[in-house]
This record gives structure tokens, sequence and C-alpha cells, in this order.
């Protein structure tokens, strides 16, 4: 809930916004955000084609919030299936997830991320304005910063994507606002995640990468739900506190509930196109995140110092003073809270939503 008492709650805002388009409504973040949506009092319609996610999140959505959300099982790049998402629903506003994340993939397959980020995002722009919808919060990404050139990064930092799927992201953003500047009418939150980590408290949702994970947490808490044999740490000879690289991580809850602060700040706000950084503002080692989680977890989660990884940049937090004041949002959960809340849902969902294989190890 936004921190500040002069920010109407979301329940308030509620009333002029009432129905809620999410994209990706199946993934990480965006079940989540359907949560706290539901939770607000917002009605919910939900689209996601379960390329990156199962249709089981969406189950599990309903079940934790207590709430049924409406959802269509469909592609945002295909134009007819939202014609007949916005002719069946009374949308006043989207929150756009849907599309591919993963920058170790888009590096191998840059033109499927271009094509499938890219095209979801025109279509969806495209019947938004034929429907005169026009509050809209994105998903963006602080790999939209490239290489931080001072920290903590605030919103006037460089723009300098570097690697596809960042490119993504920055292309997306330059797209939405030029729309704005075209059209007035247009209300535009781009939010710049940084580490996004945890699950909701109920253990019913959470990160589920199909394949490998990429990002640090989901390979650790593999490990310690026995998934997998060791994290493999790259690289502690960076010139940090203990050699291996800072990021700012942010409990997932606490970045859904940014999304609602923004979502209330559109309906109040002035048109425009406006980004923020959805971070903590602090700094957490790689090394400091699996001791925080051996003791969420209660023993020891194995690892292996090995090189670097190309790409990484030894340090990077940021500076959540606009969103802070702008949104009248506050992350307030701590690294414990994520690697607790992360755990409750791995152990719970070894396999995540998926069925277990039949040779399955994990405890
Ligand atoms: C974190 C740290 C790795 C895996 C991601 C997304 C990006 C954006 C920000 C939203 C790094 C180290 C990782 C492993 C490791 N989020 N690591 N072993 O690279 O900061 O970026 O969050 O858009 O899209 O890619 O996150 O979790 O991959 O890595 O040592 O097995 O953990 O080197 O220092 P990253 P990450």
């Amino acid at each position: 809930m936004p921190a500040d008492p002069a920010t109407p709650s979301p329940t308030t805002a509620a009333a002029s916004v009432r129905t809620v388009l999410v994209t990706g409504a199946a993934g990480y973040i965006g079940s989540h955000t359907c949560v706290e949506l539901l939770a607000a009092g917002y009605r919910v319609v939900g689209i996601d084609n379960f390329d990156n996610s199962s249709s089981r999140a969406v189950d599990a959505i309903a079940r934790v919030a207590g709430r049924p959300l409406r959802f269509v099982e469909g592609d945002v790049a295909d134009a007819a299936v939202l014609q007949r998402l916005f002719a069946d629903h009374p949308i006043d506003a989207v929150v756009h997830f849907a599309g591919l994340k993963a920058v170790n993939e888009s590096v191998r397959e840059p033109l499927r991320y271009y094509r499938t980020n890219l095209d979801s995002t025109m279509t969806l722009l495209e019947q938004m304005a034929a429907r005169g919808v026009t509050n809209l919060v994105f998903s963006s990404s602080c790999t939209v910063y490239g290489e931080p050139e001072r920290l903590p990064i605030d919103e006037s930092a460089p723009l300098g994507a570097v690697n596809p799927y960042g490119r993504t992201k920055l292309i997306i953003e330059d797209m939405m606002r030029d729309l704005a500047a075209a059209e007035p009418a247009w209300r535009i939150s781009l939010l710049r995640y940084f580490n996004p980590v945890g699950a909701h408290e109920s253990g019913a949702i959470g990160e589920d990468p199909l394949g490998i994970p990429n990002g640090l947490m989901p390979y650790v808490m593999q490990v310690a739900v026995g998934r997998r044999d060791k994290v493999a740490v790259y690289g502690n000879d960076y010139e940090t506190a203990d050699g291996t690289c800072v990021r700012d991580y942010i409990h997932v809850v606490d970045l859904a509930q940014g999304h609602l602060a923004a979502l209330a700040t559109l309906e109040r706000g002035e048109p425009g196109c406006r980004a923020y950084n959805l971070g903590t503002g602090n700094g957490t080692t790689v090394l400091e995140m699996l001791a925080a989680s051996s003791k969420a977890v209660g023993h020891d989660i194995a690892y292996e110092i090995v090189g670097r990884r190309a790409g990484d940049a030894p340090v990077v937090y940021a500076d959540p003073t606009m969103a802070n004041r702008d949104l009248g949002w506050h992350a307030t959960r701590t690294i414990h809270d994520m690697c607790v809340d992360h755990w409750r849902w791995q152990s719970t969902h070894p396999w995540g939503f998926q069925d277990p294989p039949a040779d399955a190890v994990a405890s």
C-alpha cells in the first residue's frame, strides 16, 4: 500500500479504474500483481499464452486472492484476440508484462526477442488506442541503463542497453515516450525493475523458470530443494566487499505493490510518460544472498566459485527516490523476508507448477 497518506489507496483508485488488463498474467511478476490488484478491489482480466508460464498459476492467483479473475489464453501479438478481449471486457487500464526476459537467451536468439517483445507491445498499443484505453503501466527493466556510470542509479542515468533483451525494453520505452508526446491522452508509467526475488507469503505462487534458471535465486533455491547439485558463483574477483557482484534485490510483492501505486498515480496524475526505478536502494553481494538463503532454508547450500559471466556489471543498485516521492511507494521487505518467502514456495513446489520428471530427485 502506498506509504504516503495523501496517495489514495488502490481501493480508492479502483473507484475510477475498475477493470485492469494484465498481460503475461501467469508469469512471475504478473501473477503476484494480479493477486495484489484483486486484493485491492480491482476487477482483473488476465491474458497469457503459457509459452513461458503455467495455466496452474491462474488457478493459484484466484485461490490466494480469494476472488476470481477473468482469464483469456492467447497471444498479445494476435490483434483478433485483443479485439475480442477489449470488446468483451470494459478495460480501464493495462499492466503489460507479456514478453521474453532471459538475457542469455536473448543473446542467442535476438530475432525471436525482437519479434516477440516488440510485436506484442505494438499490437497492444494499437488495440488500446482503438478502444480509447490510455492508462498503461509497463514492465521495464534496469537493464535499459546498461553498465552504470554512477551509483546509485537514478532515472536520469544515461540509457544504453547492452543485450537484445535490454534493447527490446529500451525500444519499447522509446515507443511509449513517442506515443505520449504525440497524443496527450496517454498516461504511461515505465517501471524499471532491479532484481525481483521471493514469493507471496502463501507459498502458492512463485518464480518458475522453465529449464535451467538464468537468475541467481531460482538456481539457489533449486539447489536447496535438491533439484541441482551446486550454485556456480560467477566470479569473486570484483572490487566489492567479498569479491562477488552486488545487486538490488527486491521482494516480488513489494514490486507488485509498486504497480498498484503507479496505477493509482496514473489516475490522478497529468498525462505523459514517466519512468521509475523499483528497487530498495540497497546492494547485496552474491555470497551474502547465499548466506541469507542458507539461513532461510536451514542448511548450507553448495556452491563453487567459477569464472565471471560475460556482461555482468560488478555493482548495480537503485536510487528509488522518485518512486518513493511520486508514487508514494517504498519497498519494505528485507533480504531475509525474500529468502524465507522464496523457500516456502520452492519447498512446497520443488518443480514449480511443472509435473516432476519420472526420475525426479528433489526432496
Ligand atoms: C545476479 C547476480 C550473477 C546466477 C537480472 C535480469 C534482468 C533484470 C535484473 C528484470 C549476478 C550472479 C547468477 C548464477 C551467479 N531484471 N549469478 N550464479 O544479471 O542482475 O539481471 O535482474 O528485468 O532482466 O537478467 O540477475 O540473477 O542473473 O544475477 O553467480 O547461477 O548473481 O553473476 O552477479 P542480473 P541474475
